[in-house]
């Protein structure tokens, strides 16, 4: 199983700058593709919210290479040269295959019912080899880039650089990632995220946040949610 990367934890706690948006791109990744696969194709509602899943799934992928190739990379290389090599090559791969999935969720739209079980099997299918490669990607990213990033910087520059990032999303990409990466993460990371947002956005504008994001957590999760935003108040 030469594809399981090791990953070194450092030898103290480190920022993340990966973690909680890939945990959020693998939930939306695993969602749209068991979507896929149950869909029911002369349910036409069931097709079109699916339909309307992938393109949000791929255009939430498309920024997120976008950002991580403008921020990141070059932070990358400017500590080793050729760091962001490996990664630069799957993301024009990435690119080629958000493409097709295009193209594909295209002729499932506009397919006639007796030709459409056949074409949304295909998109299931290349569906399944792009999730796949973003898994291994994301693995290859927070091993060896990670580390890469711990050796140069310290923290205060690696919040910089999401922060870049963070500041750069429209008000719907921001509330897009927080949907797939708030339920994604385990209690502890929601709260380190969700308790500096609390007091750093104006009160009406984290009430929005906090109302979408309350949906998706299960009652257990929402107990903790509230009890250590009350202490961290
Ligand atoms: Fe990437």
């Amino acid at each position: 199983m030469s594809f399981i990367r090791q990953f070194q934890p450092p030898a103290a706690p480190r920022h993340d700058i990966y973690v909680g948006i890939h945990k959020g791109l693998r939930a939306f990744m695993a969602d749209t593709l068991l979507r896929f696969g149950r869909l029911d194709p002369d349910d036409a509602v069931e097709l079109a919210e699916s339909l309307d899943a992938l393109t949000a799934l791929i255009d939430l992928c498309a920024a997120h290479l976008v950002h991580e190739n403008q921020v990141i990379h070059p932070a990358l290389n400017a500590a080793a040269r050729g760091a962001s090599d490996a990664a630069c090559d799957d993301h024009v791969d990435h690119e080629h295959a958000i493409a097709r999935l295009r193209q594909l969720a295209v002729q499932v739209r506009s397919s006639a019912p007796v030709e459409r079980p056949e074409r949304v099997l295909r998109l299931y299918r290349v569906l399944s080899c792009f999730v796949g490669d973003n898994l291994l990607h994301m693995h290859l990213e927070e091993c060896e880039h990670n580390a890469c990033l711990w050796r140069a910087y310290d923290d205060a520059e690696i919040q910089a650089l999401e922060e870049r990032i963070v500041a750069s999303l429209s008000p719907t990409e921001l509330m897009q990632s927080l949907r797939w990466m708030i339920p994604a993460m385990s209690p502890r990371e929601r709260l380190e995220l969700l308790g500096p947002m609390a007091a750093a956005m104006p009160p009406a504008v984290f009430d929005q946040v906090y109302a979408m994001v309350r949906h998706y957590l299960s009652a257990k999760d929402l107990v903790k949610l509230d009890r250590g935003l009350k202490c961290a108040a």
